[in-house]
């Protein structure tokens, strides 16, 4: 086995992946990536590399096959994992529920099994916002918000996982794991080298609207405007991907300095909200570019306005958002041109 202290990203050529392993390797840490490209592309892996300027320890495995994920603790001495592999279509999600729960689940399960096995005591695991549901009364969430019923498969996956992870610390094994509530992802690397590669119609609101400003998308829906909400569209917590990013490297150094068994959860927001309507403008002043969009009927099931409280993120990992919307859109732009015009 060779000796070093390596970080094992499962999903790491994943849009919130492959962001995290740039700053990984920015912060002197030396990822061992994983992925089965099921929702991505190795054309991922070559934009980090560009980056970064080095090249990547990169195999090729599906999570859900513990033999071949166990070959890779028998190869390297791992010391942390992070584990973003997932399906995340909540649409999906609803129509194929056991993809989610095999997957999400089964996956999760071989990691921790190996950690155990292995000896691996470092554990960060991406969990979301939507375990929150829609909250009652306020609108921005604590980590010790009431949680509602998971409206969707791909929900109840992160909540079951966070539940799994609470029991086995819980359970009195050696295992030290932070559990990141990641609020809405937005953005790409300034460098137009990394973003998000939505495979079919993107389910996410910024992909939705660089798809349409380039052409690919005729129009843009906006759902509903009769919220309770000062432009009557709803209010998300958007985070810039690399702070998103950035918040595991926190995370990691956190976990690190403990010594003894822990579960925490932490938000990852920016404690901000911001609407549709807003996004749209700052696309439109930020590219140039007149947004072609619409008004549509509200969609069943949409939370009306969430964000991040994030003062645990400050005073736990030491970590709060940095990048501003305008960044995020004007990054998520470039990628946009970048990719449609390579
Ligand atoms: N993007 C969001 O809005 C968001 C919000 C909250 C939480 N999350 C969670 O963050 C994590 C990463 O999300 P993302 O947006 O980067 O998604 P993504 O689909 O871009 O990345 C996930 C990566 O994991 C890989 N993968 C999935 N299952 C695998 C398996 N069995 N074996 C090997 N590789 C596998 C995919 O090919 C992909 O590269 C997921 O767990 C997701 O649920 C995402």
């Amino acid at each position: 086995m060779e000796e070093k202290n390596y970080i094992l990203v499962t999903g790491g050529a994943g849009f919130i992946g492959s962001h995290t392993v740039v700053e990984l390797i920015k912060n002197g840490k030396t990822p061992v990536i994983i992925d089965d490209f099921r929702n991505s592309s190795r054309e991922m892996l070559n934009g980090i590399e560009k980056i970064v300027g080095s090249e990547l320890i990169f195999h090729n495995i599906d999570v859900s096959n513990k033999n071949d994920l166990a070959a890779i603790f028998t190869k390297y001495s791992i010391n942390g994992i992070i584990h973003f592999a997932a399906d995340k279509a909540v649409g999906e999600s609803v129509n194929n529920p056991l993809k989610y729960y095999k997957n999400n689940i089964g996956g999760l399960i071989n990691c921790l099994e190996c950690a155990l096995e292995f000896n691996v005591e470092n554990f960060l695991f991406s969990s979301s916002c939507t375990v929150y549901g829609d909250p009652e009364g306020s609108t921005t969430v604590t980590e010790e918000s009431p949680q509602q019923d998971a409206n969707s498969p791909y929900g109840a996956t992160k909540q079951m996982g966070e539940r799994i992870l609470s029991d086995v610390v819980k359970s009195g094994v050696n295992l030290k794991v932070l559990n990141l509530r990641y609020f809405n992802p937005i953005g790409a690397h300034e460098s137009g080298l990394i973003g998000e590669l939505p495979i079919g119609r993107p389910n996410n609101l910024l992909p939705y609207v660089t798809q349409t400003a380039i052409g690919i998308l005729e129009k843009l829906t906006v759902f509903g405007n009769t919220y309770n909400t000062p432009d009557g569209t709803c209010i998300r917590d958007y985070i810039h991907v690399v702070d998103l990013a950035d918040a595991h490297v926190s995370g990691l150094d956190w976990l690190e300095k403990q010594s003894n068994s822990t579960f925490e959860i932490v938000n990852v927001g920016t404690g901000r909200g911001t609407s549709v309507l807003e996004i749209i403008h700052t696309f439109e002043k930020v590219s140039g570019k007149q947004l072609n969009w619409e008004f549509g009927v509200k969609r069943i099931g949409d939370v009306e306005q969430i964000f991040a409280d994030v003062t645990k993120a400050k005073n736990l990992i030491h970590w709060d958002a940095k990048k501003s919307m305008e960044d995020a859109v004007r990054d998520a732009w470039n990628w946009e041109q970048k990719l449609r015009n390579d």
